[in-house]
Formats: structure tokens, C-alpha cells, sequence
């Protein structure tokens, strides 16, 4: 059962099996055709975000909400103890005691999952450092689902900075259990980092490794863009190098099949030219839309009584 094995929390990509992801999958799109419920009435979500965030905060606080539910939280960690030097652990204990579950974003890769060790509600890893943010890659897959009925026999790019970015990390992770043509497209600086490579290659993911996306793009399904994660370069000048090498133009959508369709987790920068924001096959706010059912589904189920 989903809400027993994720007693802990969604922490990583890695928890889930095909049959968990087809069962979360099943209960956003329930979700879909539910407005507002009270199903997690006298319940409430501690909204932690140590990083800034617009999409996963506000749709988390959103979905417990319509929920019928009560959030709490801080959005910057310079309104919290933490600025007096209070640690990680001590936080999420004292948190625990206010609230059913915790969602939290934190710049270190491990945070959630430290957070797990202290704590005993549930807790969601909603971006930690370049590491991962399952539920992203999750309202991905509703999205993909949505558009294309199913997630085998796709040909999917994921583009862009594949080393630093977190959303793909977890996205590929899941996409492992499907029988998808999956293509890294990315600068040599940002290629997909080899322990995710080699994890990638244990579930035998059928994935290649490419820089010049206008090879295959006619060939594409969808393609899945990421910013370049500027925050996360130690050398800016190693990032000023990589910042514009991929910018999406109108004249690429020309390139595609008639079915194709631009992903992108948002925020974007530079790297989608926003005069194709009206295109049929620019799906990347109809996305953001799907982070709603997806997370009222992962709420609810955590916190089922
Ligand atoms: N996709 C995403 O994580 O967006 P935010 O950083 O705005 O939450």
C-alpha cells in the first residue's frame, strides 16, 4: 500500500516502483475532476522553504487548501531559528510537533533525507540542492500522461543542465520504469552526473548522450528544458560559458512533429523564446496546473488517517 511504504515521505525518485507511480499517477488525475474537498479537514502542512520558490510552495500550500486543510511554514529561512544558529534536526523536531506532514526545500542535496531520520510525520522533498525533487518529476509525468495516454514508446529529450539540475535528476529516475527512448542533451559541462549514469544503467534505461539537440529533434515527442542553475556554480565564469548555448526558437518548433510538445519545470530565463508561449505544443504552464492534482494526490495519501 502507497501510504504505508511512504510513511517516511516522498524523499527521492528512488523510493517508487512502476506500480507506485502508476498508482500516484492514477489518484492526481482522480484529482483532476475534484475541486474542493474536506478530505484533509482539521489536518496541516508545515511549509518549510530554506530556497526560494513560486511553483512547488505555492501549489502545496494551494492543494492542502482545497483540501480543506491548514498550512504553516516560513518561505526564507531568514525568518526562522535557523538564523540564530539553530540546526536542521532541532527545527524539524520542534516542526513535527505542530504539524501531519512537512514539505521542505533546502539548498543541501541531503536535507531531506536528514530531515527523515528526526522526524515522525511524513516528509516531502521539495527541491534539495542539485540533488532531487520527486514531486516535480511526478506533476511531469501526469502531464506527459495527459497529453499522451501513456509514457512507453516516447521519445523524450531532457535538455540543459542535466548535472545541476535537480528536476531531471528525478524525472529520469522515474521515467527508468517505462519503456521510453530517453536522450541527455546537454553542454559537456553539464552532462548528467555518472552516479546518476550509473544508477540509470542498474535499471538498464534505454538513454543516450548527445549536445546538438537539432538532430533529433524531428524525431522528438517532447522535450523537456531546464534553466541552466546558476545559483549552484561555484565559478561564475564557468557559468557565464554555458548560460546561452540553448535558447528554443520559433524556428525550432518547425522542426517538430505535430504532436510534440515543450516541457520545461519553470522558472525559465533565456532558454525558451517566449514569442512560442502560444503554441499548442508549449505546454510548460498547462504544466505548472498539473502540480495542483498531482500534490493534493501525494497530501492526501501521506496524510490518510
Ligand atoms: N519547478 C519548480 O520547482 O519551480 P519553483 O522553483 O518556482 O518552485
Amino acid at each position: 500500500m502507497f501510504h504505508e511504504k511512504f510513511a517516511e515521505g516522498i524523499i527521492s525518485a528512488k523510493q517508487f516502483n512502476r506500480e507506485d507511480i502508476e498508482y500516484i499517477l492514477k489518484k492526481g488525475k482522480e484529482m483532476l475532476s475534484e475541486t474542493n474537498s474536506n478530505l484533509l479537514k482539521g489536518k496541516i502542512l508545515a511549509s518549510l522553504f530554506f530556497e526560494p520558490s513560486t511553483r512547488t510552495r505555492l501549489s502545496f500550500e494551494s492543494a492542502m487548501y482545497r483540501l480543506g486543510g491548514n498550512v504553516i511554514g516560513f518561505h526564507s529561512e531568514d525568518v526562522s531559528s535557523i538564523m540564530k544558529g539553530e540546526s536542521i534536526a532541532d527545527t524539524i523536531r520542534t516542526v513535527e510537533n505542530y504539524s501531519d506532514c512537512i514539505v521542505m526545500r533546502h539548498s543541501l542535496e541531503g536535507a531531506a533525507r536528514m530531515a527523515s531520520k528526526f522526524a515522525r510525520v511524513p516528509i516531502i522533498n521539495a527541491g534539495s540542492g542539485s540533488g532531487e525533487h520527486p514531486t516535480q518529476a511526478l506533476l511531469d509525468l501526469l502531464t506527459i500522461t495527459e497529453e499522451f495516454g501513456s509514457l512507453d514508446g516516447l521519445n523524450i529529450g531532457l535538455m540543459g543542465d542535466l548535472k545541476y539540475g535537480r528536476t531531471v535528476h528525478s524525472l529520469s529516475i522515474l521515467l527508468s520504469y517505462f519503456d521510453a527512448n530517453v536522450y541527455f542533451i546537454s553542454p559537456v559541462e553539464l552532462k548528467m552526473r555518472n552516479r546518476d549514469k550509473d544508477y540509470l544503467q542498474q535499471r538498464r534505461m534505454n538513454y543516450k548522450e548527445i549536445t546538438d539537440y537539432r538532430k533529433i529533434l524531428d524525431t522528438l515527442d517532447i522535450l523537456y528544458m531546464t534553466r541552466i542553475q546558476k545559483e549552484r556554480f561555484i565559478d561564475l565564469e564557468e557559468y557565464e560559458k554555458v548560460k546561452g548555448l540553448y535558447i528554443f526558437r520559433q524556428d525550432d518548433l518547425a522542426n517538430t512533429k505535430e504532436k510534440f510538445r515543450l516541457l520545461h519545470p519553470l522558472p525559465r530565463i533565456t532558454e525558451i523564446s517566449s514569442d512560442i508561449d502560444e503554441s499548442e505544443k508549449a505546454i510548460y504552464f498547462k504544466q505548472t496546473f498539473y502540480g495542483i492534482p498531482m500534490r493534493k494526490a501525494i497530501l492526501a495519501e501521506l496524510m490518510k488517517d
